[in-house]
């Protein structure tokens, strides 16, 4: 039953001391959503408000991330899973190193394994490098499908960025969009969207 799977997998990541990350994390934030979601959305890694409440994309960001979902007609509670490269805070929020990524990477492969998802959307520059390049440039390769271990990933923007910048928004849009026509197409051919 991937509920248990999940659970046991839950109670690992909360007992993780791989990196330095556990010394000043308060929560532990493993991911939430739907066990069935067939969209796999990665983040960064848990900001100020993720780390007090244990939940991922609570904070600013979360809630501009709550309000595109809504406007793809998708929700976390059926839609979406939402994890994130490395599941507890960097202090002062700075990227997550190389090496505390690495430490946490299987956690979140082990994610991917167990959902199944057919649709992974990567957030942001550090969930991208994270999952492909090091050295890729998000502002090139947003937009454009991907291939990771046989699974179809669409990069686009942090909503973070999106908040910094909001001309961004537009192109941001138009990744999403793409998801849409990808889900209508592999998952639920009567995906409702009221702007596509
Ligand atoms: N930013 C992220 O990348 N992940 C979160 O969970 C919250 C903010």
């Amino acid at each position: 039953m991937i509920k248990d799977e999940i659970s046991k997998l839950r109670k690992e990541v909360e007992n993780c001391k791989k990196c330095p990350l556990y010394k000043t994390r308060n929560k532990v934030v493993f991911g939430n959503g739907s066990l069935n979601a067939k969209i796999f959305l990665v983040g960064e890694g848990p900001g100020f408000d993720e780390d007090r409440t244990g939940v991922a994309f609570v904070g600013r960001s979360g809630k501009l991330l709550d309000k595109i979902l809504e406007a793809c007609g998708f929700t976390r509670e059926k839609h979406v899973f939402i994890g994130n490269i490395v599941k507890c805070r960097p202090p002062q929020n700075r990227i997550p190193t190389i090496d505390e990524q690495s430490s946490c990477l299987p956690f979140l492969e082990k994610q991917v394994e167990l959902l199944n998802p057919d649709i992974i959307v990567t957030l942001g520059a550090t969930a991208y490098k994270g999952l492909f390049d090091s050295n890729a440039k998000i502002t090139r390769e947003r937009g454009n499908w991907k291939i990771r271990n046989n699974r179809l990933v669409m990069p686009t923007y942090h909503p973070s960025a999106l908040l910094r910048n909001p001309a961004l928004k537009k192109d941001s849009w138009e990744d999403f969009k793409k998801v849409i026509l990808k889900y209508r197409e592999l998952v639920d051919p009567e995906h409702f969207c009221k702007y596509i």
